[in-house]
């Protein structure tokens, strides 16, 4: 059986949040929202090992939170983040062996909702034999393509998806990745920047599997986690 690290990267200011405690520390529904997260990805992929990603300035925070909530620290080990998320990223796997047998999922702390249904695809299309795999759902909203002059046309949106996490790759694959480069929103990008000859394959993700970007996400999360067994 393959060894599969789950890389979970909290270590962002969440300027856009705009709350002096980071976003993935916030009250989701009773508790720190990243506990959500971590628990939703151990119970998805129980025989992982899970690398947290947090400042280095939070990190005694976080301890104090897991006792205050009895959250269990157990299988996760902590690492130190970066400027950016694929410095956090890049941090983690210093831990990870570089190997073909080895699976890494790469997963934004700020989404709490991402349950078995999306982890479990992504193994799948691992185990499948995938060196990269993102889900991804349908664009809802019509686009337009907007050019330096500010004139816009329409897109045909079917040609789109919107990338969620968790990412899945082959440690070796990842790993090479971020030796060439680290420049890049996600992780499948940088991986297709520096081997432009590996298929990313598209797994389906979910629409209530948001990433926490402002506070009205919150309500959002905290509606979807009532309903969501009604999908
Ligand atoms: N992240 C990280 N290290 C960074 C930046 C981001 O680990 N230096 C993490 C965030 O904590 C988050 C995930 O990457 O879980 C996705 O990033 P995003 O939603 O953009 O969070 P922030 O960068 O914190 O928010 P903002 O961009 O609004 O500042
Ligand atoms: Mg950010």
């Amino acid at each position: 059986m393959k060894q599969i690290f789950v890389i979970i990267v909290a270590a962002g200011s969440g300027r856009r949040f705009g709350s002096p405690l980071p976003k993935q520390f916030c009250n989701l529904a009773g508790r720190p929202l990243l506990m959500h997260t971590i628990d939703a990805m151990r119970e998805s992929v129980p025989s992982s090992r899970v690398l947290l990603v947090l400042h280095s300035d939070y990190i005694s925070l976080w301890h104090e939170l897991c006792q205050r909530h009895k959250f269990s620290e157990q299988g996760i080990d902590i690492v130190s983040g970066g400027d950016t998320r694929s410095q956090s990223v890049r941090n983690a796997l210093a831990n990870v062996p570089c190997s073909a047998d080895v699976y890494v999922l790469v997963h934004d702390g700020a989404r709490p909702l991402a349950d078995h249904a999306v982890t479990t695809r992504v193994m799948q299309a691992l185990e499948a034999g995938d060196a990269a795999v993102v889900p991804a759902i349908p664009v809802t909203d019509s686009l337009r393509h907007v050019s330096p002059d500010g004139n816009s046309d329409a897109v045909d949106r079917s040609n789109y998806v919107a990338v969620q996490t968790p990412q899945g790759f082959r440690a070796d694959i990842l790993h090479k990745a971020y030796d060439g480069s680290d420049a890049a929103t996600d992780d499948a990008s940088l991986v297709q920047s520096v081997f432009p000859d590996i298929k990313i394959s598209i797994t389906p993700g979910a629409a209530y599997n948001i990433k926490i970007t402002s506070p009205t996400d919150i309500a959002v999360a905290e509606a979807l986690m009532r309903t969501r067994s009604k999908f």
